[in-house]
């Protein structure tokens, strides 16, 4: 079996498969990643492999303390140690001047992304293995994140070893902040709302929304397609005019009442947790077309209509 219990004996393993310069899948509390040695030139080629990343796109380190982070960096602002103070461990990651010492993980760039994940099986796999973990999510790229062990192998088969923490709790991905220039900038919206962020940060610079391909890639991962399910993915503003057909599945929330649709909480963070698990379920089951309804313009729900209009990106 390749899905093991976090246990002492599927730690141990997991320890000694990183140790050897190949890959581990963990759970996080935002989705799983995909992690590897790194500082091993050679683990890390290996997540790039296994997702078919693009080589410009750098990946995220996980760290267990803040001295950890700290020692990845180059210099480390003053905002990164209140950011870090307030939400580490926790679904933030933060990007700052890298490290000289740090190679092959920041895809060229003089910066790195850093976060410490909370989440007690993948805190007890960074002490335990005494490493510091590149891991980007365990996905094929521009496919959905996992946010269980099952997504992980459906998406990566040929994975080694996935540690199972069960179903990931937030269920989207980590706020990216850029802490690099005077103003902290907005580069992912993700499970930390921007309101907690500014409680700490004051203003925070924040990208145009809505999916594009411009030539300046800030987040070089937020491509234009991204977090796509096998099927086209189409948002519309009433689900309840859609012409029904057994080909076509149909994602909404409590406030449309559709027979045969996946009908997630109108409240945005339940929404976001069951987001990729609805749109894994629904290409299960072999549907060629979803409809989502398009969630409300405000700021609370800016991650969930970043990752729909991503996935509904041609
Ligand atoms: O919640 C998460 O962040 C998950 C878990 C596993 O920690 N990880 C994750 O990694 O979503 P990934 O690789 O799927 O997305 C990382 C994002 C990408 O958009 C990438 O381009 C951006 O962070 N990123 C990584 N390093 C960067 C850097 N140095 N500068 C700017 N953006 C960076
Ligand atoms: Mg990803």
């Amino acid at each position: 079996m390749r899905i093991v219990k976090p246990d002492a004996e599927g730690l141990r393993r997991a320890v000694e498969v990183l140790r050897a310069e190949s890959v581990v899948a963990f759970p996080t509390e935002t989705v799983y990643g995909l992690g590897a040695n790194a500082f091993s030139a050679k683990a890390v080629g290996e997540i790039y492999r296994l997702k078919n990343r693009p080589s410009w796109n750098p990946l995220i380190v996980h760290v267990a303390n803040v001295a950890a982070a700290r020692d990845l960096a180059e210099t480390w602002p003053d905002t990164a140690n209140e950011l870090a103070a307030q939400f580490w461990p926790g679904p933030l990651t933060l990007v700052v001047p890298r490290a000289r010492h740090l190679t092959g993980v920041g895809a060229g760039n003089d910066t790195i992304a850093i976060r410490i994940p909370a989440h007690e099986v993948a805190l007890r796999l960074l002490e335990a293995s005494g490493l510091a973990l590149a891991a980007p999510s365990a996905n094929r790229s521009e496919s959905i994140s996992p946010t269980t062990a099952e997504h992980v192998l459906r998406s990566l088969p040929d994975v080694p070893l996935v540690l199972d923490g069960g179903p990931a709790s937030w269920g989207i991905e980590s706020t990216v902040l850029d802490l690099t220039g005077a103003i902290p900038r907005l580069l992912r919206p993700g499970a930390l709302p921007l309101r907690a962020l500014r409680d700490v940060a004051g203003s925070i610079d924040l990208p145009d929304e809505g999916p594009s391909d411009g030539a300046v890639r800030s987040s070089p991962g937020m491509s234009r397609r991204h977090y796509a399910p096998r099927a086209t993915l189409v948002l519309v503003k009433d689900v309840r005019d859609v012409e029904r057909d057994p080909s076509v599945g149909v994602l909404t929330y409590e406030t449309a009442d559709v027979e045969g649709a996946e009908i997630l909480s109108a409240d945005p963070r339940e929404y976001a947790a069951d987001l990729y698990a609805a749109l894994h379920r629904l290409d299960d089951a072999g549907v060629a077309k979803i409809v989502v309804q398009e969630p409300p313009q405000t700021e609370d729900w800016l991650a969930v209509r970043d990752r729909l209009s991503r996935a509904a990106a041609q």
